[in-house]
Protein backbone atom coordinates (compact mmCIF):
# COMPACT_ATOMS: atom_id res chain seq x y z
CA UNK A 1 0.00 0.00 0.00
CA UNK A 2 1.34 3.27 -0.93
CA UNK A 3 1.34 5.58 2.15
CA UNK A 4 1.73 9.29 1.06
CA UNK A 5 4.16 11.60 3.70
CA UNK A 6 3.49 15.64 3.35
CA UNK A 7 6.73 16.56 4.73
CA UNK A 8 5.52 20.22 4.84
CA UNK A 9 2.54 19.16 7.46
CA UNK A 10 4.72 17.12 9.27
CA UNK A 11 7.15 19.54 9.85
CA UNK A 12 4.60 22.45 10.90
CA UNK A 13 3.86 19.95 13.48
CA UNK A 14 0.09 19.66 12.82
CA UNK A 15 -0.08 23.53 12.53
CA UNK A 16 -1.88 25.17 8.99
CA UNK A 17 1.19 27.77 8.78
CA UNK A 18 4.89 28.01 10.10
CA UNK A 19 4.15 31.40 10.98
CA UNK A 20 1.65 30.12 13.04
CA UNK A 21 3.81 26.79 14.50
CA UNK A 22 6.59 29.69 15.36
CA UNK A 23 4.27 31.71 17.16
CA UNK A 24 3.57 28.85 19.52
CA UNK A 25 6.39 27.51 19.94
CA UNK A 26 7.21 31.14 22.16
CA UNK A 27 7.06 29.77 25.35
CA UNK A 28 9.48 26.84 24.70
CA UNK A 29 12.28 29.51 22.94
CA UNK A 30 12.18 31.87 25.39
CA UNK A 31 12.61 29.06 28.05
CA UNK A 32 15.63 27.51 25.83
CA UNK A 33 16.74 30.75 25.31
CA UNK A 34 17.03 32.02 28.73
CA UNK A 35 19.09 28.81 30.04
CA UNK A 36 21.57 29.34 27.62
CA UNK A 37 22.45 32.89 28.98
CA UNK A 38 21.31 31.82 32.80
CA UNK A 39 22.43 28.76 33.31
CA UNK A 40 21.30 27.35 37.00
CA UNK A 41 19.75 30.27 36.77
CA UNK A 42 22.57 33.06 37.10
CA UNK A 43 23.82 35.41 34.36
CA UNK A 44 26.82 33.81 32.25
CA UNK A 45 27.62 34.38 29.51
CA UNK A 46 30.99 33.20 28.87
CA UNK A 47 33.16 33.95 26.35
CA UNK A 48 29.86 35.69 24.22
CA UNK A 49 30.50 38.84 25.94
CA UNK A 50 33.18 41.01 26.80
CA UNK A 51 35.04 41.53 30.09
CA UNK A 52 34.89 44.59 32.43
CA UNK A 53 38.46 45.52 30.99
CA UNK A 54 36.97 45.42 27.47
CA UNK A 55 33.62 46.79 28.61
CA UNK A 56 35.81 49.82 30.17
CA UNK A 57 37.47 50.57 27.07
CA UNK A 58 34.11 51.65 25.12
CA UNK A 59 33.02 54.91 25.13
CA UNK A 60 30.04 54.91 22.40
CA UNK A 61 27.69 51.59 22.53
CA UNK A 62 25.81 51.46 19.24
CA UNK A 63 22.68 49.19 18.12
CA UNK A 64 22.31 48.29 14.17
CA UNK A 65 20.00 45.77 11.90
CA UNK A 66 17.09 45.58 9.31
CA UNK A 67 13.56 44.93 9.92
CA UNK A 68 12.29 43.24 12.82
CA UNK A 69 15.40 43.13 13.84
CA UNK A 70 16.10 46.17 14.03
CA UNK A 71 13.35 46.94 16.38
CA UNK A 72 14.44 44.11 18.72
CA UNK A 73 17.41 46.27 18.63
CA UNK A 74 15.64 49.60 19.76
CA UNK A 75 14.25 47.69 22.54
CA UNK A 76 17.67 46.27 24.02
CA UNK A 77 18.70 49.84 23.58
CA UNK A 78 16.34 51.21 26.01
CA UNK A 79 17.54 48.43 28.50
CA UNK A 80 20.70 48.99 27.93
CA UNK A 81 20.22 52.80 28.89
CA UNK A 82 18.14 51.97 31.67
CA UNK A 83 20.38 49.54 33.24
CA UNK A 84 23.54 51.66 32.50
CA UNK A 85 22.52 55.08 32.77
CA UNK A 86 24.29 55.87 29.48
CA UNK A 87 23.13 57.04 26.05
CA UNK A 88 23.15 54.60 23.81
CA UNK A 89 22.48 54.96 19.84
CA UNK A 90 20.89 52.83 16.79
CA UNK A 91 21.04 52.97 13.28
CA UNK A 92 19.24 51.02 10.59
CA UNK A 93 21.89 49.17 9.13
CA UNK A 94 21.72 50.58 5.07
CA UNK A 95 21.53 53.93 6.84
CA UNK A 96 24.73 53.28 9.07
CA UNK A 97 26.81 51.25 6.48
CA UNK A 98 27.00 55.34 4.27
CA UNK A 99 27.21 57.37 7.53
CA UNK A 100 29.76 56.75 10.30
CA UNK A 101 31.95 59.53 11.11
CA UNK A 102 31.00 58.75 15.08
CA UNK A 103 32.20 55.53 15.03
CA UNK A 104 36.15 54.52 15.69
CA UNK A 105 38.06 52.07 18.14
CA UNK A 106 36.19 53.73 21.08
CA UNK A 107 32.77 52.26 19.52
CA UNK A 108 31.04 49.22 20.26
CA UNK A 109 28.57 48.08 17.44
CA UNK A 110 25.75 45.61 18.48
CA UNK A 111 24.27 44.00 15.17
CA UNK A 112 21.14 41.88 15.53
CA UNK A 113 20.32 39.80 12.67
CA UNK A 114 18.02 36.42 13.21
CA UNK A 115 19.58 34.82 9.81
CA UNK A 116 23.32 36.48 10.33
CA UNK A 117 23.30 36.94 6.07
CA UNK A 118 21.35 40.51 5.70
CA UNK A 119 23.67 42.03 3.32
CA UNK A 120 22.60 45.41 4.60
CA UNK A 121 23.44 45.00 8.09
CA UNK A 122 26.95 42.57 7.44
CA UNK A 123 28.21 45.88 5.16
CA UNK A 124 27.24 48.15 8.13
CA UNK A 125 29.41 46.42 10.43
CA UNK A 126 32.07 45.14 8.05
CA UNK A 127 32.97 49.50 7.69
CA UNK A 128 32.53 49.84 11.32
CA UNK A 129 35.01 47.17 12.18
CA UNK A 130 37.40 49.11 9.67
CA UNK A 131 37.38 51.96 11.58
CA UNK A 132 37.84 49.93 14.71
CA UNK A 133 34.82 49.70 16.19
CA UNK A 134 34.14 46.65 18.44
CA UNK A 135 31.20 43.84 17.10
CA UNK A 136 29.16 42.08 19.13
CA UNK A 137 26.34 39.99 17.21
CA UNK A 138 23.19 39.03 18.47
CA UNK A 139 22.04 36.34 15.99
CA UNK A 140 20.05 32.93 15.78
CA UNK A 141 22.10 31.31 12.99
CA UNK A 142 25.47 29.35 14.35
CA UNK A 143 28.61 29.76 11.50
CA UNK A 144 26.27 32.36 9.79
CA UNK A 145 28.49 35.51 8.37
CA UNK A 146 27.97 37.80 10.87
CA UNK A 147 29.01 35.15 14.13
CA UNK A 148 31.51 34.37 11.89
CA UNK A 149 32.91 38.12 11.54
CA UNK A 150 31.98 39.40 14.83
CA UNK A 151 34.42 39.60 17.98
CA UNK A 152 31.26 37.97 20.46
CA UNK A 153 27.97 35.89 19.95
CA UNK A 154 25.16 35.48 21.48
CA UNK A 155 22.75 33.23 19.78
CA UNK A 156 19.20 33.18 20.28
CA UNK A 157 18.25 30.01 20.55
CA UNK A 158 14.97 30.35 19.04
CA UNK A 159 15.68 27.44 16.12
CA UNK A 160 15.04 27.22 12.50
CA UNK A 161 12.45 30.11 11.56
CA UNK A 162 10.58 29.50 8.09
CA UNK A 163 8.03 31.60 8.41
CA UNK A 164 8.92 35.18 6.17
CA UNK A 165 7.63 37.52 9.20
CA UNK A 166 9.81 37.07 12.37
CA UNK A 167 7.76 36.12 15.28
CA UNK A 168 10.44 33.74 17.64
CA UNK A 169 13.55 35.10 16.40
CA UNK A 170 12.35 38.62 17.49
CA UNK A 171 11.17 37.83 21.12
CA UNK A 172 14.51 35.40 21.65
CA UNK A 173 16.07 38.67 20.42
CA UNK A 174 14.57 40.29 23.66
CA UNK A 175 15.48 37.99 25.90
CA UNK A 176 19.53 37.74 24.14
CA UNK A 177 19.31 41.61 24.24
CA UNK A 178 17.92 41.70 28.17
CA UNK A 179 20.56 39.45 29.38
CA UNK A 180 23.49 41.31 27.49
CA UNK A 181 22.07 44.59 29.11
CA UNK A 182 22.36 42.78 32.64
CA UNK A 183 25.39 41.39 32.00
CA UNK A 184 27.29 44.79 30.68
CA UNK A 185 25.47 46.62 33.97
CA UNK A 186 27.20 43.83 36.56
CA UNK A 187 30.39 44.11 35.23
CA UNK A 188 30.46 48.20 35.22
CA UNK A 189 28.42 47.71 39.04
CA UNK A 190 25.46 49.81 37.73
CA UNK A 191 23.54 47.54 39.29
CA UNK A 192 22.66 46.09 42.65
CA UNK A 193 22.50 42.39 43.19
CA UNK A 194 18.76 42.55 44.20
CA UNK A 195 18.21 43.97 40.70
CA UNK A 196 19.90 41.55 38.95
CA UNK A 197 17.96 39.02 41.15
CA UNK A 198 14.63 40.98 40.41
CA UNK A 199 14.77 41.08 36.48
CA UNK A 200 16.43 37.11 36.37
CA UNK A 201 13.29 36.41 38.45
CA UNK A 202 11.14 38.11 35.87
CA UNK A 203 12.19 37.08 32.71
CA UNK A 204 11.91 33.90 33.81
CA UNK A 205 7.98 34.12 34.51
CA UNK A 206 7.73 35.72 30.46
CA UNK A 207 6.98 31.96 28.94
CA UNK A 208 4.40 31.30 31.35
CA UNK A 209 3.14 34.69 30.30
CA UNK A 210 3.26 33.96 26.62
CA UNK A 211 1.64 30.77 26.91
CA UNK A 212 -1.13 32.80 28.58
CA UNK A 213 -1.69 35.06 26.13
CA UNK A 214 -1.70 32.15 23.72
CA UNK A 215 -4.55 30.51 25.40
CA UNK A 216 -6.67 32.79 24.08
CA UNK A 217 -6.95 32.85 20.52
CA UNK A 218 -10.35 32.62 19.91
CA UNK A 219 -10.91 36.58 19.44
CA UNK A 220 -8.23 37.16 16.73
CA UNK A 221 -10.16 36.23 13.73
CA UNK A 222 -13.30 38.67 14.98
CA UNK A 223 -10.69 41.58 15.46
CA UNK A 224 -9.31 40.42 12.03
CA UNK A 225 -13.09 40.70 10.24
CA UNK A 226 -13.33 43.78 12.27
CA UNK A 227 -9.85 45.36 10.41
CA UNK A 228 -9.22 43.27 7.04
CA UNK A 229 -11.13 45.83 4.98
CA UNK A 230 -9.50 48.48 6.26
CA UNK A 231 -6.69 51.06 3.87
CA UNK A 232 -4.94 52.14 6.69
CA UNK A 233 -4.00 51.36 10.02
CA UNK A 234 -2.62 53.08 12.46
CA UNK A 235 -0.86 51.99 15.68
CA UNK A 236 0.22 53.99 18.73
CA UNK A 237 2.32 53.86 21.37
CA UNK A 238 4.56 55.87 24.06
CA UNK A 239 8.18 54.66 25.05
CA UNK A 240 8.72 51.46 24.58
CA UNK A 241 5.29 50.64 23.46
CA UNK A 242 5.77 52.80 20.48
CA UNK A 243 9.00 50.34 19.92
CA UNK A 244 6.30 47.28 19.90
CA UNK A 245 3.95 49.42 17.82
CA UNK A 246 6.63 49.67 15.39
CA UNK A 247 6.73 46.07 15.16
CA UNK A 248 3.35 45.18 15.17
CA UNK A 249 2.47 47.64 12.31
CA UNK A 250 5.24 46.03 9.97
CA UNK A 251 4.01 42.25 10.68
CA UNK A 252 0.30 43.91 9.56
CA UNK A 253 2.33 44.98 6.10
CA UNK A 254 4.15 41.76 5.58
CA UNK A 255 1.48 39.16 5.30
CA UNK A 256 -1.88 41.65 5.08
CA UNK A 257 -0.65 43.91 2.76
CA UNK A 258 -2.42 46.95 4.48
CA UNK A 259 -1.20 50.11 5.17
CA UNK A 260 0.15 50.29 8.58
CA UNK A 261 1.85 52.67 10.63
CA UNK A 262 3.06 52.96 13.97
CA UNK A 263 3.06 56.56 15.72
CA UNK A 264 4.47 57.69 18.68
CA UNK A 265 0.53 58.45 20.53
CA UNK A 266 1.83 62.03 22.08
CA UNK A 267 3.38 62.98 18.44
CA UNK A 268 -0.01 61.90 16.23
CA UNK A 269 -1.84 65.58 16.91
CA UNK A 270 1.04 67.49 15.06
CA UNK A 271 0.25 66.46 11.83
CA UNK A 272 -0.97 62.71 11.46
CA UNK A 273 -4.18 63.22 13.31
CA UNK A 274 -5.14 64.80 10.03
CA UNK A 275 -5.47 61.06 8.03
CA UNK A 276 -7.80 59.89 11.03
CA UNK A 277 -11.10 59.19 9.55
CA UNK A 278 -14.63 57.03 10.64
CA UNK A 279 -13.67 53.54 11.17
CA UNK A 280 -10.18 54.04 10.44
CA UNK A 281 -8.43 50.98 12.97
CA UNK A 282 -6.29 52.02 15.50
CA UNK A 283 -4.35 49.53 17.49
CA UNK A 284 -3.06 51.17 21.29
CA UNK A 285 -0.20 49.34 22.92
CA UNK A 286 -0.77 50.13 27.12
CA UNK A 287 1.85 48.62 28.75
CA UNK A 288 3.42 51.36 30.84
CA UNK A 289 2.00 52.12 34.29
CA UNK A 290 3.37 56.03 34.22
CA UNK A 291 1.92 56.78 30.69
CA UNK A 292 -1.22 55.63 31.46
CA UNK A 293 -3.32 58.52 31.82
CA UNK A 294 -1.82 60.05 29.17
CA UNK A 295 -2.46 56.88 26.48
CA UNK A 296 -6.14 56.67 27.96
CA UNK A 297 -6.27 60.86 26.75
CA UNK A 298 -5.18 59.12 23.07
CA UNK A 299 -7.74 56.72 22.35
CA UNK A 300 -10.31 59.04 23.52
CA UNK A 301 -8.97 61.77 20.79
CA UNK A 302 -8.96 59.47 18.19
CA UNK A 303 -12.06 57.52 18.70
CA UNK A 304 -13.63 61.21 19.23
CA UNK A 305 -12.80 61.26 15.37
CA UNK A 306 -14.47 58.52 14.82
CA UNK A 307 -11.71 55.88 14.69
CA UNK A 308 -11.95 52.40 15.80
CA UNK A 309 -9.84 51.57 18.56
CA UNK A 310 -8.47 48.26 19.70
CA UNK A 311 -6.43 48.40 23.11
CA UNK A 312 -3.68 46.00 23.92
CA UNK A 313 -3.49 46.94 27.68
CA UNK A 314 -1.73 45.87 30.96
CA UNK A 315 -4.64 43.54 32.55
CA UNK A 316 -4.22 46.08 35.72
CA UNK A 317 -5.31 49.30 33.14
CA UNK A 318 -9.06 48.46 33.36
CA UNK A 319 -10.03 52.26 32.66
CA UNK A 320 -8.65 51.12 28.70
CA UNK A 321 -11.83 48.78 28.53
CA UNK A 322 -13.81 51.82 29.15
CA UNK A 323 -12.53 54.16 26.45
CA UNK A 324 -11.83 51.17 23.70
CA UNK A 325 -13.61 49.47 21.34
CA UNK A 326 -12.32 46.03 22.04
CA UNK A 327 -9.44 45.27 24.36
CA UNK A 328 -6.86 42.76 24.52
CA UNK A 329 -5.31 42.34 28.40
CA UNK A 330 -1.74 40.99 28.51
CA UNK A 331 -0.13 40.27 31.59
CA UNK A 332 1.88 42.83 34.11
CA UNK A 333 5.88 42.18 33.92
CA UNK A 334 8.47 45.38 34.51
CA UNK A 335 8.84 47.92 32.02
CA UNK A 336 11.64 47.01 29.85
CA UNK A 337 10.22 43.38 29.20
CA UNK A 338 6.50 44.61 28.30
CA UNK A 339 7.60 44.33 24.33
CA UNK A 340 7.85 40.35 24.73
CA UNK A 341 4.38 39.68 25.73
CA UNK A 342 2.78 42.91 23.86
CA UNK A 343 4.57 41.37 20.38
CA UNK A 344 2.07 38.60 20.67
CA UNK A 345 -1.65 39.92 20.36
CA UNK A 346 -0.33 41.80 17.15
CA UNK A 347 1.82 38.51 15.78
CA UNK A 348 -1.66 36.81 16.13
CA UNK A 349 -3.92 39.91 15.10
CA UNK A 350 -1.34 39.93 11.66
CA UNK A 351 -1.58 36.19 10.97
CA UNK A 352 -5.49 35.97 11.48
CA UNK A 353 -5.63 39.29 8.88
CA UNK A 354 -3.34 38.13 6.48
CA UNK A 355 -5.38 34.71 6.43
CA UNK A 356 -8.75 36.19 6.51
CA UNK A 357 -7.64 38.22 3.19
CA UNK A 358 -6.56 34.79 1.90
CA UNK A 359 -2.80 35.48 1.53
CA UNK A 360 0.07 33.08 1.74
CA UNK A 361 0.88 33.64 5.11
CA UNK A 362 4.57 32.17 5.34
CA UNK A 363 5.92 33.74 1.98
CA UNK A 364 4.39 37.39 1.72
CA UNK A 365 4.53 38.58 -1.86
CA UNK A 366 7.68 40.64 -2.75
CA UNK A 367 9.55 39.43 0.93
CA UNK A 368 12.33 36.92 1.07
CA UNK A 369 13.61 35.52 4.56
CA UNK A 370 17.01 36.73 3.96
CA UNK A 371 17.96 39.51 1.57
CA UNK A 372 21.78 39.35 1.37
CA UNK A 373 21.79 42.23 -1.33
CA UNK A 374 22.56 45.63 -0.20
C1 LIG B 1 14.18 40.66 5.71
C2 LIG B 1 12.99 39.92 6.30
C3 LIG B 1 12.55 40.55 7.62
C4 LIG B 1 13.72 40.63 8.56
C5 LIG B 1 14.89 41.41 7.95
C6 LIG B 1 16.15 41.29 8.79
O1 LIG B 1 13.77 41.88 5.21
O2 LIG B 1 11.91 39.89 5.40
O3 LIG B 1 11.54 39.77 8.21
O4 LIG B 1 13.34 41.22 9.77
O5 LIG B 1 15.22 40.86 6.68
O6 LIG B 1 16.57 39.96 8.78
P1 LIG B 1 17.65 39.39 9.75
O7 LIG B 1 17.86 37.97 9.31
O8 LIG B 1 18.88 40.22 9.59
O9 LIG B 1 17.11 39.48 11.13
Amino acid sequence: EHIDIDIEAASKDGYDHFMLKEIYEQPDVIKKSLDNKFPHGKLNLMDQSFSKEELLSIETIYFTACGTAYHAAEVGMRAMEKLLHKKCQSEIASELKYYQPFIDEKTLLIVVSQSGETGDTLAAMREAKEKGAKILAVTNVVGSSIAREADKVIYCNAGPEISVASTKAYTTQLISLYALAIDFAQKLNCISDQDVEKYIKELYTLPSKVQELLDHREKYKDLAEKIKGAKSIFYLGRGIDYLSAKEGALKLKEISYINAVAFQSGELKHGSIALLEDGLPVVCIISQENLVDKSISNVKEVKARGAYALAIAQKNFKNVQEVSDDTIFIPETLDIFTPVLSVLPQQLLAYETSLALGNDVDKPRNLAKSVTVE
